[in-house]
């Protein structure tokens, strides 16, 4: 079936995107929205994504003109009636879903495929809603529509191939990639991803590190194109917290239950980007002041000791093996532990080195806050970035890297999907620089094992214990996954 003239139901920040693709496409776009002051703010969507684009050279004026006049904007549902396919991207509530898809089941001519945008909920429970429950498929865009590249098309049981086929066909025509799955809650991107955003917010209220150096460790450490709090912010933290819903509901692990700041952020209306205001606000991103701890020497020990001190010892700084302003300490265990050994116990702090830009230090119990300081300092002067957190298992990277490379392993073991399918959805849906995957095998099987293993003995979390398929790679010493 060939698409040419497509709805769009819902013009919020999703909505609006999916319809500047289409349009963008060369389809013609009826984009429908509640009432005349929600068709204005999807118009306006569209005019500033559209006119920034044309500001950045990457659209002429005329091109712009072309795409904003193949859409038609109405608030009368009845003008779909012709549409060959129509996409719906309103809130994600299951009972309004439902109640709009029956409704376009009596508008809508027989042939018209439905699509739903959903983050999360069941596909073929708004399926079964209508008379037409083959033609009803999932179609994920990620935000923003218009630059990711990934489509998530999610087939249900009674799903007609021939209409999967023709979705996915259509993908590749908006310069998507599509990957197919079948109906699970979060499908493959939102069911790695929010829980990984969820964790965040759930380390920033256990006071584990704050939310500056949280986003900078996982964008500056791990290269993530935004860190887990700018990120919720793009989603929107109420879309957040009832994906995180949804998976609990379907999961109940509890680490997919909503970290109770979301809660308390949606009620206060704090939404992200869209309500103006969310982790970050109008307040300006926390400076960083320059040193002041006044530190003259310093020791240092444990893995990888050797190059940091030659960077410290070139700006200047002396190394002694008693008697240091501050003792840092690559950690492999608790820092702490480490630290009662000392004559000194205030004066260590636990290093982890992420990539060659980010230096974690985590400071104990004892840690003094001049200790902490001098550290802060020391980092800064040997080029490194400084993220403070507390001495927990994994810090802040391996907690909140380790747990999604271990999920994406028992997703590919559980046979939901591919490898190459999971690493493409992170990359072209999130903009990773790799996928989890890939990750794994460059940061090596046996480091993420172990690193899980930490974590494990540390929370008791049982979703933190190596999904055994890694675990088996590893005693049998494989380096890779197999590419079944
Ligand atoms: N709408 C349209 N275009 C936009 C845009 C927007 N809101 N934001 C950015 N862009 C465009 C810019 O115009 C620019 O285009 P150009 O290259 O043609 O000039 C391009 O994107 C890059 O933008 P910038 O240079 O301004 O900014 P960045 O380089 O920082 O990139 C980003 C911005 C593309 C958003 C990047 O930070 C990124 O990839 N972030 C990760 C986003 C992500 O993870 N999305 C998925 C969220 S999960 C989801 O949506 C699922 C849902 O169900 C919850």
């Amino acid at each position: 079936m060939a698409f040419e003239r497509v709805g769009v139901v819902g013009l919020g920040t999703m909505g609006a995107g999916i319809a500047e693709v289409f349009a963008r496409a060369g389809l013609r776009v009826i984009g429908v929205e509640a009432d005349a002051e929600a068709l204005a703010r999807g118009r306006g969507h569209l005019e500033r994504s559209t006119g920034r684009a044309a500001d950045k050279g990457r659209l002429t004026a005329q091109e712009r003109a072309e795409i904003l006049g193949r859409v038609t904007l109405t608030t009368a549902r009845e003008d779909l009636r012709d549409a060959d396919l129509v996409v719906e991207a309103i809130p994600e509530i299951l009972d309004y879903k439902i109640s709009l898809f029956r409704d376009l089941d009596r508008i809508c001519k027989p042939e018209t495929v439905l699509a739903t945008n959903t983050s999360s909920l069941s596909v073929t429970a708004v399926a079964a809603a209508t008379g037409r429950p083959g033609r009803v498929v999932g179609l994920h865009f990620f935000n923003p529509a218009p630059v990711m590249r990934l489509v998530e098309v999610v087939s249900t049981v009674v799903s007609e191939p021939a209409v999967v086929r023709d979705v996915t066909e259509l993908a590749g025509r908006l310069g998507k990639t599509a990957v197919s799955v079948g109906d699970r809650a979060g499908f493959v991107v939102n069911r790695l991803l929010l829980p990984y955003l969820n964790h965040a917010a759930v380390l920033m209220e256990q006071g584990v590190a704050g939310r500056d150096d949280i986003d900078l460790a996982m964008k500056q450490g791990v290269g993530l194109p935004m860190g887990p709090f700018t990120l919720l912010d793009l989603i929107g933290l109420d879309t957040a917290y009832e994906v995180m819903g949804v998976l609990f509901d379907e999961t109940r692990d509890r680490r997919h239950a909503p970290a109770p700041l979301l809660r308390e952020l949606v009620t206060a209306g704090l939404l992200g980007r869209k309500s103006g205001r969310g982790f970050y606000g109008e307040e300006q991103a926390r400076s960083c002041a320059p040193g002041r701890s006044g530190v003259i020497s310093f020791d240092v020990a444990g893995q990888g000791a050797q190059e940091l001190a030659r960077r410290l010892a070139a700006a200047g700084f002396k190394q002694v093996s008693e008697g240091a302003d501050v003792v840092l300490r690559l950690a492999d265990r608790p820092v702490v532990e480490h630290a009662v050994r000392l004559p000194d116990p205030a004066t260590m702090v636990g290093v982890h080195l992420v990539g060659d830009r980010v230096a974690e230090l985590a400071a104990t119990v004892l840690t003094s806050g001049d200790a902490a300081r001098a550290a802060t300092d020391l980092m800064k002067v040997a080029g490194l970035t400084p993220v403070a957190c507390k001495d927990r298992a994994g810090f802040v990277v391996d907690a909140l890297l380790l747990p999604y490379l271990n999920d994406a392993v028992r997703m590919y073991d559980s046979g939901y999907a591919s490898i190459g399918d999971i690493d493409a959805a992170m990359r072209l849906g999130c903009g990773y620089p790799a996928g989890p995957f890939e990750m794994l095998e460059s940061l090596g099987l046996a480091r993420v094992r172990d690193g899980l293993r930490a974590l494990y003995a540390e929370y008791r979390e049982p979703a933190f214990a190596p999904a055994p398929l890694l675990d088996q790679l590893v005693t049998a010493g494989a380096s890779e996954f197999p590419r079944r």
